[in-house]
């Protein structure tokens, strides 16, 4: 069955304890029952989390090559890393969707994170609105396939 990759970045591993001010309380088990609960029922959502640069652009590799389109929160890669940037634009280069999901909105807090250098090879980005980013980008890819 066709999978929708959401891949998560360092640090979101500890999400529901992680400054769940900024955060929020819910666990990345909680946001993957949340997206299998919205999920078509041809596609499965393959959830995943590293703190590996070199994984998670493993992971994209792994999006283009099973044609899989790809929700993505680099969490802090999203400010400095080109090699993710690349690897990125590599699935949106295939004609393949991949949205760009922050939990909060990176723009209300600290200037190093208002550049984003995966916004600019992204389909789209979705920032500020807790699990309902990834609710919101799973919505979105229902719509466009
Ligand atoms: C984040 C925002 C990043 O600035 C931060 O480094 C994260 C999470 C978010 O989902 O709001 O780890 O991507």
């Amino acid at each position: 069955m066709a999978s929708i990759l959401v891949l998560n970045g360092p640090n979101l591993g500890r999400l529901g304890s992680r400054e769940p001010d900024v955060y929020g309380s819910g666990t990345l088990a909680e946001l993957r029952a949340e997206l299998d609960r919205e999920v078509p029922s041809d596609h499965v959502i393959d959830l995943r989390q590293t703190n590996d640069e070199a994984e998670l652009i493993g992971w994209l590799y792994e999006a283009v090559d099973t044609a899989s389109p790809v929700i993505l929160n680099p969490a802090a890669f999203t400010h400095y890393s080109y090699a993710l940037r690349d690897a990125a634009a590599l699935v949106t280069k295939a004609g393949l969707i991949l949205v760009e999901v922050h939990l909060s909105n990176p723009h209300a807090r600290e200037e190093f994170r208002h550049t984003s250098v995966i916004s600019g090879v992204a389909t789209g980005v979705i920032a500020g609105f807790g699990f309902d980013s990834y609710l919101l980008a799973l919505d979105l890819i229902k719509r466009r396939s």
